[in-house]
C-alpha cells in the first residue's frame, strides 16, 4: 500500500513543546487469557439488556443530532439519587466529565491539587488543560487525615482538589471529615471522584455532604460496578452553577443518541446491573486472604474491586504476564515500589492468579 500523504522531504509540524515526550496514555491492552489489569467488571451486562437496546434505538432518528442537554438521561440519573436534572450532567466517561471541570475551573492561572498516590489520569488531566498542579499526601495507611487536608489546602490555596474515593490504586476511602477539611479551609471545587463507589460500604459516599458543602462535585461512572466500560458513560452530582459552567467547554452533541438510549436503558435495570456487587466483595475478600497467606507479600485493605499488594519479586508484573495473567504495574510509582493491582475478575480468573502468583513466588 501506498502512503496516502508525502513521507519525504516533509518537516514534521512540531507537536506542542510539553508534550513532544509525552506517551499516549493507557493501560496495555493485550490479548492474553487473563485481563486483570483496568478494573472493568468481569461479568457482562445482564441479559435482555442489549436486546432492549436494540429494540429502542429503533426508534431513533439518527439523521438529527442528539438532544444536546441529554434531558432524559439527565432526568433518570437525577432520579435514581432523588434530585432533579439541574444538578446532573453527564459525558463520555467519568474521564471527559473531569477534563471538562479542569477545562472550566482550571487553566494557566489556577491550581489543581490532588492527592498522592491517586489516579494517574489527574495529572495527565491537568497538563493537557495547561493547569499547575500540587499533590498532597495520603499517610502510610493511604489514608488523609483531615489535619493533612486542612494544611495542603492552607499551604497551596487551590482552585480545584481532586480526590478518589475509593482510591485508585491503593483502595481507600475518604473519610468524610478530610473533606470537610479541604472544602472549609480553601475556596477550591472539591471534586471527589467516586468511580468505585458502588463496591465500597454505603456510609462511604461523599453524596450526603452535598447539602452540606457548597463546593463539593461527586463524579461518578458506568465504567465500574455497572459493567459499561465499553459505553464511555461518566456523570457528575453538585451544583447548579457546575453544571452550568461545564456546558462552557463541552463540545455540541457531545453525548450520541445511540449511546443517551443505552443508558437510560441501564439505569432502568439498574438491579440487575448491580446485582454482582455482594459476589464481588466475597471474592476481593477470598482473594485479599489468599494474598495474606503468602508472609512476603503486603496486601493493602480495599473498599473497590481491586486490591493492590506488594511484593520484593524483582519484576511481578512480567513474571505474571508470562503466565497469561495481565495486572496493572505500579512498581515504579513514587511510594509504590514492588505494587501491582489486580482487578477482581471472574472466580475462575481470580483462581488463575493465584495460581501463577504460587508459581512466581515458588520460583523467586
Ligand atoms: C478513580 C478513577 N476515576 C475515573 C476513572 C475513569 O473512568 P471512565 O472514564 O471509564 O468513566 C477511572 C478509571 O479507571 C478511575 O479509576
Amino acid at each position: 500500500m501506498t502512503s496516502p500523504t508525502p513521507t519525504t522531504g516533509v518537516s514534521r509540524v512540531p507537536v506542542r513543546p510539553d508534550l513532544a515526550s509525552v506517551e499516549p496514555y493507557g493501560a496495555p491492552q493485550l490479548d492474553v487469557s487473563v485481563r486483570l489489569n483496568t478494573n472493568e467488571t468481569a461479568e457482562p451486562p445482564p441479559p435482555g439488556f442489549l436486546e432492549e437496546v436494540g429494540r429502542r434505538i429503533q426508534g431513533l432518528e439518527l439523521n438529527r443530532y442528539p438532544d444536546r442537554p441529554h434531558q432524559r438521561l439527565r432526568e433518570a440519573l437525577a432520579g435514581r439519587l432523588q434530585i432533579t436534572a439541574e444538578y446532573v450532567w453527564a459525558a463520555n466517561g467519568s474521564n471527559e466529565i473531569l477534563q471538562q471541570l479542569l477545562q472550566a475551573y482550571g487553566g494557566p492561572d489556577r491550581l489543581a491539587l490532588y492527592v498522592r498516590p491517586g489516579y494517574s489520569m489527574y495529572p495527565e488531566l491537568c497538563r493537557t488543560s495547561l493547569t499547575p498542579t500540587a499533590q498532597v499526601d495520603l499517610d502510610d495507611a493511604f489514608e488523609l487525615s483531615a489535619d493533612v487536608a486542612a494544611a495542603a489546602v492552607a499551604q497551596h490555596d487551590p482552585d480545584i482538589v481532586m480526590v478518589p474515593s475509593p482510591n485508585n490504586p491503593v483502595g481507600t476511602p475518604v473519610a468524610h471529615d478530610a473533606l470537610r477539611a479541604l472544602h472549609d479551609g480553601s475556596r477550591a471545587l472539591i471534586v471527589v471522584d467516586e468511580a468505585y463507589i458502588e463496591f465500597a460500604d454505603d456510609h462511604v459516599s461523599a453524596l450526603p455532604l452535598l447539602a452540606e458543602l457548597p463546593r463539593l462535585v461527586i463524579v461518578r461512572t458506568m465504567s465500574k460496578a455497572f459493567r459499561l466500560a465499553g459505553l464511555r458513560l461518566g456523570y457528575l452530582v453538585g451544583p447548579s452553577w457546575v453544571v452550568e459552567d461545564v456546558q462552557k467547554v463541552r463540545l455540541p452533541y457531545h453525548l450520541d443518541a445511540i449511546k443517551q438510549v443505552a443508558a437510560l436503558v441501564a439505569i432502568e435495570q439498574e438491579a440487575a446491573f448491580l446485582e454482582h456487587r455482594e459476589r464481588l466483595a466475597a471474592e476481593r475478600d477470598r482473594v485479599a486472604a489468599a494474598l495474606r497467606g503468602h508472609d512476603t507479600l503486603q496486601v493493602f485493605p480495599s473498599a473497590a474491586n481491586f486490591v493492590l499488594v506488594r511484593s520484593a519479586v524483582p519484576d511481578l508484573f512480567g513474571r505474571l504476564l508470562e503466565h497469561g495473567v495481565l495486572v496493572r504495574d505500579f512498581s515504579d510509582k513514587p511510594r509504590l515500589a514492588g505494587c501491582v493491582r489486580v482487578t477482581i475478575g471472574t472466580g475462575a480468573e481470580n483462581d488463575a492468579f493465584l495460581a501463577a502468583l504460587d508459581e512466581v513466588l515458588a520460583s523467586a
